[in-house]
């Protein structure tokens, strides 16, 4: 039985939405300390941080999963996949300008290391795009309204009329209030 959902509206919600932010924030801090290690030159509790910082995050995900965060219906998930391909996209010119502004700050290894990461969410957005492309299906064709909302932070977009969604709606990538999104040109 899928654990999905499974504590959302429970007085175990809040704990395990804690839990998963905790969890997230966890990985990212034993990633962080994994480099601080590395400049001390110590390869193998840098290797051992980062073991830990995947585990903390496999466990913000089943958080996440356990509290119903995500959308579990076929139309919805195939939804979040597509906006999410075109945030990764969105990610990549992001990073690029950043590293270009790092760069002329006399930020090299950083600009090089933003430069890379930019490689990579390109990567994202194809191989999300592809997946999209490639499974969707029939659900990908489902459009009520034609419309797009785009983020302005971080280029997720929301295929739909976002008015229905409730005034709590938040970017399901950055967190941004409903606020931010804005009508793309058709
Ligand atoms: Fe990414
Ligand atoms: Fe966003």
């Amino acid at each position: 039985m899928s654990i999905y959902g499974q504590t959302k509206g429970t007085e175990f919600e809040k704990q395990i939405a804690q839990l998963a932010t905790g969890e997230a924030m966890g990985g990212m801090m034993y990633y962080a300390l994994a480099r601080i290690a590395q400049d001390f030159g110590l390869e193998e509790v840098a290797k051992e941080f980062i073991g830990i910082g995947n585990q903390e995050v496999n466990h913000a995900g089943f958080y996440a999963t356990l509290n119903g965060k995500y959308p579990s219906n076929e139309k919805d998930f195939w939804k979040l996949v597509k906006g999410l391909s075109k945030a990764e996209y969105k990610g990549e010119s992001n990073l690029n300008k950043l590293a270009d502004a790092l760069r002329s700050y006399g930020l090299s290894e950083a600009a090089d290391s933003v430069e890379y990461f930019a490689l990579q969410e390109k990567h994202h957005g194809i191989k999300t795009e592809d997946i999209y492309n490639k499974y969707a299906g029939v659900n990908a064709e489902v459009n009520g309204s034609g419309k797009v909302y785009v983020c302005s932070v971080c280029g997720f977009e929301y295929e739909g009329e976002l008015d229905n969604e409730s005034d709590d709606y938040k970017c399901p990538i950055c967190g941004c209030a409903k606020g931010v999104f804005k009508l793309a040109d058709a």
